[in-house]
C-alpha cells in the first residue's frame, strides 16, 4: 500500500505531463534573466505565509511595484513624500532576494492634485521634477539598482505627448528627468517605457529617433522597456525580434516590462484561449531568452484574481496571466517553463 501511494506521489511529481520542479526563478537565476511580477500592496499587507506571496518568492526573482512609486502616491503634496509603503516593499522585497524595478517618475497618468492643477513656471516645474526624483533614488540608492525614468510620452501617431511635463517644461523635458536621474544615483539602471512598440510601425519609429538622439547627445539613458500589454494571439516573433535588435544596436539594454496577454471575454477558460495564450507567452519568453538585450521579462501582475485588464476593458477582456484567480499555474505558465527548458538544449 505505502509503495503505491509512493509511486503515485513520485509519479505526479516527477512524470506528469507538463509538471516542473522547476520554477520560472531558478531559470531567471540560471540565465541571468530578471523574471518577474507586478505587484500591489497585498505583498506587504499580507502575511508572509498567503498563497500570494508564497508563489510569488517561489516563482520570481524580480517585481515592480504596480502603483505605489507613482507620482500622486509618493508624492502626494508639495514637499510630502509618502513612504511608509515604498519602504515596506523595498525592505519585503529584498528579503526575499526579489530584484526592484522601480516604476516610474515621469508620466502624463497618476499626477498628484497639486501638479495636475498646478500654475509652475519652467523653472519651478524642473526643480519639482529634479526634486522629486533625487528624494526617491537617494532613499533607495543600493536597493533600487534601476527605474522607468519616463513612461508613455509618445503617443500611437508617433508624436510627443501633451502633459503637464512637456506642456510647461517643453519637449526637453525627457531629457531633463535622465540627467536628474543619473545626477541622483549614477549606477543605476535608466529606461524609457511604452506600449503599442514593440514591433516597427510609427510609434516605436519615433522613439526609436528620440533615443538615438538621445545617445548621441550623451542623455544617460541604459534601455528601451517595451510594455507588451497585448491581445490573444497577435504576438508577432519575428516582428518584435527586428523592433528588439535595432534598439539593442545602439547599446541598450530591451527588456519586456508589462508583458500580458488579454483573452476576450467569450473564449476566457476555453481550451482554445489558453493554447493560444500559451503560444504568446512562449514566445515572449523565447524573444527574451534569445536576446542578450532583455535583461528583464516582467509579467503585469501574475495571477488573474489582480490584474488591471478586466478593469480597463470593461470585463470584455480577462484572465491575461500566468496563474489563474485561484492561483493555479495555466497552460501559459507551463509553455514559460517549457520553453526555458527547450532553450536549454
Ligand atoms: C496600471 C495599473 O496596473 C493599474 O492598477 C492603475 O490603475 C493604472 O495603471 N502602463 C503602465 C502601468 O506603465 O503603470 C499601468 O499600470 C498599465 C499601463
Amino acid at each position: 500500500m505505502i509503495y503505491k501511494v509512493l509511486f503515485t506521489l513520485a509519479f505526479t511529481i516527477l512524470i506528469r505531463p507538463g509538471f516542473s520542479q522547476t520554477s520560472l526563478k531558478d531559470w531567471g537565476l540560471k540565465y541571468n534573466k530578471h523574471i518577474g511580477a507586478a505587484v500591489n500592496n497585498l505583498f506587504i499587507t499580507l502575511p508572509k505565509d498567503s498563497l500570494y506571496t508564497q508563489i510569488l518568492v517561489k516563482e520570481f526573482n524580480a517585481v515592480v511595484p504596480e502603483n505605489q512609486f507613482k507620482f500622486r502616491h509618493i508624492h502626494p503634496q508639495p514637499g510630502v513624500f509618502n513612504f511608509s509603503i515604498t519602504d515596506s516593499f523595498v525592505d519585503a522585497a529584498l528579503k526575499n532576494d526579489l530584484y526592484i524595478r522601480g516604476h516610474v517618475f515621469v508620466w502624463h497618468q497618476a499626477l498628484p492634485e497639486w501638479i495636475d492643477t498646478g500654475a509652475f513656471t519652467r523653472t519651478e516645474l524642473l526643480s519639482i521634477l529634479e526634486n522629486h526624483i533625487y528624494t526617491i533614488m537617494a532613499r533607495y540608492k543600493g536597493k533600487i539598482h534601476e527605474y522607468d525614468v519616463v513612461n508613455e510620452a509618445i503617443k500611437d501617431d508617433g508624436t510627443l505627448r501633451t502633459s503637464k511635463w512637456r506642456d510647461i517644461i517643453g519637449s526637453d523635458y525627457i531629457d531633463s528627468a535622465f540627467v536628474f536621474a543619473h545626477r541622483a544615483d549614477s549606477s543605476a539602471l535608466l529606461f524609457y517605457n511604452d506600449y503599442n512598440a514593440e514591433i516597427e510601425n510609427i510609434k516605436s519609429d519615433a522613439i526609436f529617433t528620440m533615443v538615438e538622439e538621445m545617445k548621441k547627445n550623451n542623455i544617460p539613458i541604459n534601455g528601451v522597456g517595451f510594455q507588451c500589454h497585448f491581445m490573444l494571439d497577435s504576438v508577432n516573433e519575428t516582428l518584435m525580434d527586428k523592433n528588439i535588435k535595432r534598439f539593442a544596436r545602439l547599446g541598450l539594454y530591451t527588456p519586456l516590462t508589462e508583458a500580458d496577454i488579454a483573452v476576450p471575454s467569450n473564449q476566457i477558460g476555453t481550451p482554445k484561449g489558453l493554447a493560444s495564450q500559451a503560444n504568446d507567452y512562449a514566445k515572449l519568453m523565447r524573444l527574451c531568452l534569445q536576446n542578450n538585450s532583455c535583461n528583464s521579462l516582467m509579467f503585469w501582475g501574475y495571477t488573474d484574481r489582480y490584474s488591471w485588464i478586466p478593469d480597463f476593458w470593461d470585463d470584455s477582456k480577462g484572465a491575461a496571466l500566468i496563474f489563474d484567480e485561484n492561483y493555479r499555474p495555466k497552460p501559459a505558465y507551463f509553455s514559460l517553463i517549457e520553453t526555458l527548458k527547450q532553450n536549454a538544449r
